[in-house]
């Protein structure tokens, strides 16, 4: 029986007899960026493996577009910049005043004997870039309180760190290390001016000059609250409140305020509102202040001890009207029934009495009733009387015709 191990050793091996000497390029690193007309080293090594063939030829790949790869040597537009050894395994290519167009992916192949040619697919990229400001702003009209972000080139030179000095109107403004960006969070007034950035070891190659200006901001503007959740306080919790607005330059101080409340109840972007009722935030900045729409806060405590006090107060309320209505009905009764004896006495003989009309019509004559209809006749007529009878009369005519 043949050991499966064995086997695959015999292929290898067999594999290394047939085609000769195995080659490895490697680059050490992937990508690099240089800085447009300086000088860039690309790492290069190369190992054998076996016996046999022999280098025969070794180039520089250069590939600007995809699948364009073209000789260095043969390339016009890398004439007299480029250098490399083949020798003792090093390869690396010397790059001099490093062009914008020079751009792209390099790789290194070698060619052995038999025509075959060995290289690393991978390559090194190589990025370019020039030394411009380049400014990035919230808004194309830079306002106080905005934000400015400056980078210089478009990446950083990986051959050796370099610092980079940033000068405004003349002056040096900052130094950073490694670091091609300058952030200006937020913008004053006196941060308006001319930037350029120069990268240490290119000091020949100043970057062109940016004009900032910066307008002047004003009052905060859209002042609103928001409230954390529900603006109800549950069991002696409290709502936390907080101040927004859209201020150039960003309000500084904000005020909490209080309906029925006359001095500020807090300060600060937020608020902890542990009393029911109408809270708003004033923002300000230097040119000003404005103050939010209040936002109203509820006590559920409060509301339910409320509402317990306005039931209790409801039924007495009903309790006292029904006992009062009572005191009066009874009161009423008993007086109606005294009036009803005395008038028994009184009117006995005065009115005459309806049962002792023979004309069952007679009843509706007033006269035939006691003195008390005759009263309430009275008064039935003085009000028809005050009311104006022409009118009254006009009125009728108005119907008729
Ligand atoms: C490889 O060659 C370049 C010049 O072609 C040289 O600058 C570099 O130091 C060499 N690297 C090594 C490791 O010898
Ligand atoms: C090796 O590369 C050369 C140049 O690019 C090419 O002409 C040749 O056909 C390649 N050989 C093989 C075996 O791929
Ligand atoms: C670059 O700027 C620096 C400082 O502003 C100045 O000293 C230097 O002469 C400038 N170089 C060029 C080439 O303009
Ligand atoms: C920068 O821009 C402002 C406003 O556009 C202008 O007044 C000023 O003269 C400019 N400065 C330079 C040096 O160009
Ligand atoms: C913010 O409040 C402080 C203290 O009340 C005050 O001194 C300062 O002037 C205020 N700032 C603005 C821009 O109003």
């Amino acid at each position: 029986m043949v050991c499966p191990a064995l086997l695959l050793q015999s292929f290898i091996w067999f594999s290394l007899m047939s085609t000769g000497v195995q080659y490895e390029v490697s680059h050490i690193v992937s990508s690099m960026c240089v800085v447009r007309q300086s000088t860039v080293l690309i790492p290069c090594k190369y190992d054998g493996y076996g016996f046999g063939k022999q280098v025969s030829s070794a180039e520089w790949l250069h590939e600007k577009a995809a699948k364009q790869k073209l000789s260095v040597s043969q390339d016009s537009a890398f004439a007299g910049r480029v250098e490399f050894m083949t020798d003792s395994g090093n390869c690396s290519l010397v790059l001099r005043d490093v062009r914008v167009s020079d751009a792209g992916i390099f790789s290194f192949m070698l060619t052995d004997d038999s025509g075959h040619n060995w290289t690393n697919t991978q390559g090194v990229r190589l990025e370019v870039t020039d030394v411009e400001v380049e400014v990035k702003t919230q808004s194309d009209v830079v306002m106080e309180g905005d934000w400015i972000f400056f980078s210089c080139g478009s990446c950083i030179p990986s051959m050796t760190v370099p610092t980079y000095t940033w000068r405004k109107d003349g002056h040096l403004h900052s130094q950073h290390y490694g670091n091609n960006m300058l952030d200006v969070e937020s913008v004053m007034l006196e941060d308006g001016g001319l930037y350029l950035c120069i990268i240490s070891g290119h000091e020949g190659l100043n970057s062109t000059q940016v004009n900032i200006t910066v307008r002047p901001g004003g009052p905060p503007k859209s002042v609103s609250v928001s409230v954390s959740g529900s603006a109800v306080i549950v069991s002696g919790d409290s709502v936390t409140l907080s101040c927004s607005s859209d201020s150039n330059p960003p309000a500084v101080n904000f005020t909490w305020l209080k309906e029925t409340q006359s001095s500020a109840v807090g300060s600060g972007q937020s608020f902890s509102a542990l009393d029911s009722g109408r809270y708003y935030c004033e923002a300000e900045n230097k040119y000003g202040s404005q103050r939010s729409e209040s936002v109203s806060v509820t006590n559920k405590d409060e509301e339910s001890s409320s509402s317990w006090i306005m039931f209790t107060a409801g039924i007495t309320a009903a309790a006292f009207v029904a006992s009062v209505i009572l005191i009066v009905s009874i009161w009423l009764l008993i007086r109606r029934k005294r009036v009803t004896r005395s008038e028994e006495k009184n009117h006995r003989g005065r009115c005459k009495t309806v049962e002792s009309s023979e004309d069952p019509y007679m009843t509706l004559d007033p006269k035939s009733r006691c003195s008390e209809y005759d009263t309430l006749d009275n008064i039935k007529r003085s009000w028809v009387n005050a009311d104006s009878p022409e009118d009254e009369d006009s009125a009728y005519y108005n119907i008729k015709e």
